[in-house]
């Protein structure tokens, strides 16, 4: 989509961190920002924040996890701004737990949040999208876990889900004139790592959260280290403002995980090497 300026955006996950910089980002290529998130006070300082910068934008809080708020949310987006041309299904959580760990409403709050409002996302966005004939473009959160299944399962299963629903659906909006792209961010610094901040109240007592006390996991040490030095989200941003006026299918925000990619395809490809020149009986 060209000519960003003057056009509509709806960002989950806006109040902080990755959708925080997507939605600046479009904000400053001069994008009407709809900024949706569950966290209702660091939000309308976030609004504020912006705002005051002259940027056209708004917030409404919202549980992206659930269907009806998150139609409540786009109504509310079409009152202010008549009508939406960009849709970024940012909000993610991290956790769920691992394996020994994870319980039905972990996988419920990790589905719900990361994959369910980008399936729900889309299927609300896209008819107003496409009702206006000015096209549109949309842009889906995944991570480099929905490529590598390298962090904790839910996370990992989500994230490929995300992957699977842009790449699937990007010919079909296509032809509808509607951009898809999956952004696949490396370490970014952002307030991932206390995403338990954001468990909604109907979860609360039911999902089983890290010990604070504990002693965290190496990986969990490696990963805070690694996102606490990470890439400013505000370049993330920018990065996906270059994409969806150049209808990017993948948006990387680095190179520190193409090796992991290329191993994960070896692998794959080992699979298939095993079964070169069998028949296969029918
Ligand atoms: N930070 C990283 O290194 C990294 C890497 C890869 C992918 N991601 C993905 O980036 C996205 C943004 O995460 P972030 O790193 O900026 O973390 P963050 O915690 O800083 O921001 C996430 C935002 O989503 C909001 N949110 C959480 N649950 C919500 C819900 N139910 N409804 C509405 N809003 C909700 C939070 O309140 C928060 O403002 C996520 O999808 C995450 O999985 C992050």
């Amino acid at each position: 989509m060209q000519h960003l300026a003057g056009k509509v955006a709806f960002v989950t996950g806006a109040a902080s961190g990755i959708g925080l910089g997507i939605a600046e980002a479009l904000a400053q290529a001069g994008v009407k920002v709809m900024m949706a998130d569950i966290e209702a006070d660091a939000l309308a300082a976030q609004v504020a924040r912006l705002a005051a910068t002259n940027a056209d934008v708004a917030g409404i809080r919202a549980d992206v996890s659930l269907k009806a708020e998150l139609r409540r949310a786009a109504d509310a987006t079409i009152e202010r701004f008549g009508k939406v041309h960009i849709l970024v299904n940012n909000a993610g959580v991290g956790g769920g737990g691992s394996y020994g760990e994870w319980n039905d409403a972990a996988w419920d709050w990790v589905i719900g949040v990361n994959l369910m409002s980008v399936v729900w996302g889309i299927e609300i966005f896209g008819p107003l999208m496409e009702a206006h004939g000015e096209g549109g473009h949309i842009v889906s959160t995944a991570s480099m876990a929905g490529l590598v299944a390298a962090v904790a399962p839910g996370y990992n299963v989500t994230k490929y889900g995300v992957v699977a629903l842009s790449e699937g659906l990007r010919p079909t909006l296509a032809a509808r004139g509607i951009g898809v792209s999956v952004l696949c961010p490396g370490f970014i610094r952002t307030r991932i790592m206390e995403s338990a901040r954001a468990l909604p109240e109907r979860l609360a007592d039911k999902v089983a959260l890290p010990d604070p006390t504990a002693v965290p996991s190496e990986f969990a040490v490696m990963a805070a280290q690694a996102i606490a030095n990470g890439i400013d989200p505000l370049y993330v941003g920018e990065l996906v403002v270059e994409a969806i006026e150049g209808d990017w299918p993948y948006i990387f925000t680095d190179n520190e995980f193409e090796g992991g990619v290329d191993l994960r395809f070896a692998a794959i490809k080992a699979g298939f090497d095993k079964i070169r020149g069998r028949v296969p009986r029918r």
